[in-house]
């Protein structure tokens, strides 16, 4: 029986990528999003790669009765919650709107689950819940912790719904740490698209090679690492959004509430990241090295063994492959949707 996916921030970078990935597989979604942070464009593109069942419904996760009628809209078999902010510096300076989006509007969308029946969730979680990792690569069994208001949202969700599983086993949870998602619908057609100056040195990269940005900045190199720069696991959008229909599928078997990593399992440094996109692009980006940004950790990489496990799920694109749909999608959409 086709099964039916409300998928929150569906509109997003990861939500619209995995959305291509549940249509192509055969599932009917209803997606919910404010459009805060995403365009519609991005869905309309979804159903121009994907043609299947898709409705959309503008609404904000922390509008109950909004939420309420969409559920009653349709029956709902399982819910993807990606819906909400991301941006670590932002969370500092504005933290309230962080705990009310990441935290009010999850305890919102729990009870609306909860009213309607519905008790089987795949959450967006980080690996940022591991703040400066003593271990690597880093087991999800690792001490959490959260060095900013945004990774302490993605912490108090955790707690939240391990807190539900164990009061009422119906519930059955996962919790996906990912690591860190780049590159884009090998398409070219629906990518990451960041307001403003990014944040990620992904998309800090393309925009640099592309020529809307003067330069990258490498945030230091003096780390204790193979070439100085810090050690991130960048895992492909893709592989990310198959990771989520693993996840789905193995819900039920897994059953409880349960945190796995997405991850590849290996480290790349900047240089490495910066390098692989400069071929990927075939000409010089601009480059200088500068100070450390406070609180990056020097190295930050997933033990996958879990999900290999549990989901059957492994990552497997390499990053040159990352650089290079990064690279079609920026260079195809220099200007993101707009
Ligand atoms: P994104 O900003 O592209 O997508 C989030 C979507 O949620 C957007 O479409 C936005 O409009 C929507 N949204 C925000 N507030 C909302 C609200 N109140 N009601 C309804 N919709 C709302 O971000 P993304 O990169 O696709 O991230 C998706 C999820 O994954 C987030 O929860 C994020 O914290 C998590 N995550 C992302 C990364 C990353 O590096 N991109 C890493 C780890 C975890
Ligand atoms: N970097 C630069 N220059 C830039 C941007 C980044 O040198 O302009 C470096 C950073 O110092 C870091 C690496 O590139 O060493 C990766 O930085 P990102 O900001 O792309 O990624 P982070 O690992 O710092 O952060 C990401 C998400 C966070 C999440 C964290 C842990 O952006 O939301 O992973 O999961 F909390």
């Amino acid at each position: 029986m086709t099964q039916r996916i409300l998928v929150t921030g569906g509109a997003g970078y990861i939500g619209s990528t995995t959305c291509v990935a549940l249509l192509e597989a055969g599932y009917e979604i209803v997606v919910v999003d404010n459009l805060a942070n995403s365009s519609r464009t991005s869905l309309d593109r979804v159903l121009e790669l994907a043609p299947g069942n898709l409705s959309f419904h503008e609404v904000d996760i922390r509008d109950a009765d909004g939420l309420n009628a969409v559920f009653e809209s349709a029956p709902i078999d399982a819910v993807i919650h990606f819906a909400g902010f991301k941006a670590v510096g932002e969370s500092v300076a504005i933290p309230l709107a962080y705990y009310d989006t990441n935290v009010v509007g999850t305890i919102n969308l729990l009870q609306v689950m909860q009213q309607n029946e519905v008790r089987n969730l795949v959450f967006s979680s980080s690996a940022t819940v591991y703040g400066d990792p003593e271990q690597l690569p880093i087991p999800e069994s690792a001490p959490l912790s959260a060095a900013n208001p945004y990774g302490r949202t993605k912490l108090m969700i955790e707690d939240m719904l391990r807190d539900i599983a164990v009061s009422d086993p119906s519930w059955t949870i996962a919790l996906l740490r990912y690591f860190n998602p780049v590159g884009a619908h090998p398409s070219g057609r629906i990518g990451e698209d960041p307001s403003g100056i990014p944040n990620n040195l992904m998309p800090f990269i393309m925009q640099v090679a592309v020529g809307r940005r003067k330069e990258l900045v490498v945030f230091g190199n003096d780390y204790p690492t193979r070439d100085g720069t810090c050690i991130r696991d960048y895992i492909h959008v893709m592989d990310l959004a198959e990771g989520h229909l693993a996840a789905l599928r193995a819900l039920a078997e897994i059953g409880g509430c349960t945190a796995i990593n997405l991850g590849t399992g290996t480290g790349s440094t900047v240089f490495e990241v910066f390098e692989a996109a400069r071929r990927t692009v075939g000409h010089d980006i601009a480059m200088r090295v500068g100070e450390r940004r406070p609180g990056d950790a020097s190295a930050c990489f997933a033990d996958s063994s879990l999900a290999a496990r549990l989901l059957d799920w492994r990552a497997t694109r390499t990053i040159d492959e990352m650089c290079i749909d990064a690279w079609r999608w920026q260079s195809m959409n220099p200007n993101g949707y707009s």
